[in-house]
């Protein structure tokens, strides 16, 4: 069950965004004042979990603003159901992602996947790797999505939905219930001997060097309780949250949207176009016994060209535990954006002690940082590798306006 909690909520919005407008983003134009911001909260269809399972759910056709208009945010959160705020180390947010799809008009069931046809996003990755407009995990309470007037992500353009199609989204959310589990911090990395999984989900034995990862912790999977543990069900919701503005090609810029893997390999063949080969996740070995551990500092690198550059508007990395902060470098070596993990010091929902509860972000001056058409981008990933991360990400994502 969908429900709309709050429509058009653009009073207290506009103001905020006025307040953010004249703080953060000084010197862009305020918009026009009768393209008024429009909030919508929405809640995902309801997952249940119990102590130690797992939810790797794919809602299809989810609620989502319709028509043609501009995204100027999107945030999310894990509620119960009375809807108050669950902590991360208890019900741990591992990703959520939003996918844009078509699908023809004359399907009727709502969450049907017949026909349905995937709109990815302007990035790199292969196929239908990292194809998300909108995605975040632990980090999403405390990052920043809103993107400054007058730019916006464009949804529902009619002129770029095929005839009899319409356009649709679905949400993956992937969540982990650590209440009263043998090891937290193992079960929210998908350690496979925590889950005593030894194949993937097609069946396949899972190699002996993979240790860790997605296939170890997919929906309905159980992470080892300590000997004993007892603890109810519990029904949870991705509570979520967009900020839109009707479509004006006069008055709204939009932005286009890369993710940026840094598993990403460039695999070129002969007489075949390059084709991006992204892994997604990777292991953080830990490092060798004699180092400090305040010098243990995994770094991975990836370059590659991008075909359409751009200015850079806004930019954000996404890092698991252990993250410390990914850079991403122009051709010529400038630091493009820098965005740094937060961690948590407390016990309340958005302060976790141990957790990545944030990911700073990058608001360029609009026109300040541009790269240029096939320029040469190279995007590093810290990780604190004193102990070993399984499962790992290091994901960058960069919203570039073509014009100004
Ligand atoms: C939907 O329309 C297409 C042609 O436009 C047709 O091939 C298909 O069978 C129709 N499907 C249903 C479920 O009616
Ligand atoms: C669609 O929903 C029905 C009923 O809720 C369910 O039985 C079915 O498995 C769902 N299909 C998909 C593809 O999610
Ligand atoms: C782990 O899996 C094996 C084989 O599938 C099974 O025999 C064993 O009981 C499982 N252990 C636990 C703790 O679930
Ligand atoms: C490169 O592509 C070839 C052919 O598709 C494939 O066999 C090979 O595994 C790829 N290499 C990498 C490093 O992805
Ligand atoms: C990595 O984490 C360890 C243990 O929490 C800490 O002692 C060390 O200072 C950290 N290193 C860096 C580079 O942050
Ligand atoms: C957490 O960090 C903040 C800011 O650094 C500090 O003011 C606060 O006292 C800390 N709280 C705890 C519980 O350590």
């Amino acid at each position: 069950m969908n429900m709309r909690l709050v429509s058009q909520d653009w009073v207290l919005s506009w103001a905020l965004l006025l307040l953010l407008s004249c703080t953060t983003y000084s010197s862009t134009a305020m918009g026009q004042p009768e393209n008024k911001i429009k909030t919508d909260v929405f809640l995902s269809p309801k997952f249940e979990l119990g102590p130690g399972s797992v939810a790797n759910k794919v809602y299809f056709d989810v609620d989502f603003p319709r028509g043609h208009v501009a995204i100027k945010s999107f945030n999310a959160e894990v509620v119960d159901e009375s809807g108050k705020s669950v902590p991360l180390y208890e019900t741990y947010l591992h990703h959520w992602v939003v996918e844009k799809y078509i699908q023809p008009k004359n399907v009727s069931q709502k969450n049907s996947t017949e026909k349905i046809v995937t709109v990815r996003n302007s990035g790199f990755c292969q196929d239908d790797v990292l194809v998300m407009y909108y995605g975040l995990g632990s980090e999403t309470r405390r990052t920043a999505t809103d993107v400054p007037d007058p730019f916006g992500v464009e949804i529902g353009n009619p002129s770029e939905i095929p005839y009899g199609y319409v356009e649709k989204w679905l949400i993956n959310v992937h969540a982990i219930d650590t209440r009263g589990v043998e090891d937290r911090f193992g079960c929210i990395e998908c350690r496979c001997e925590l889950y005593n999984v030894t194949k993937d989900e097609d069946g396949k034995p899972l190699s002996p060097n993979y240790i860790g990862g997605l296939n170890c912790c997919p929906d309905n999977s159980q992470c080892r309780l300590k000997k004993g543990f007892k603890g109810p069900k519990r029904s949870l919701y991705l509570k979520y949250t967009v900020k839109w503005v009707n479509w004006d090609d006069k008055f709204v810029v939009p932005l286009k949207v890369y993710i940026i893997d840094v598993t990403d390999v460039l695999n070129k063949s002969k007489g075949m176009s390059p084709v991006h080969n992204c892994k997604v996740e990777y292991d953080v070995e830990p490092c060798s016994k004699g180092y400090i551990s305040s010098t243990c500092i995994d770094v991975r690198r990836t370059s590659f060209p991008m075909k359409t550059g751009g200015y850079v508007i806004y930019g954000v990395g996404h890092q698991h535990v252990g993250g410390i902060g990914s850079t991403l470098y122009g051709q010529d070596g400038r630091d493009i954006c820098s965005s740094i993990a937060k961690y948590g010091n407390g016990t309340e929902a958005g302060n976790e002690k141990g957790y990545v509860v944030g990911m700073s972000t990058c608001y360029p001056k609009p026109g300040t940082v541009k790269i240029a058409d096939g320029e040469t981008i190279t995007l590093e990933v810290k990780y604190n590798n004193s102990e070993l991360h399984t499962g790992v990400m290091g994901l960058f994502y960069l919203l570039v306006a073509e014009h100004l």
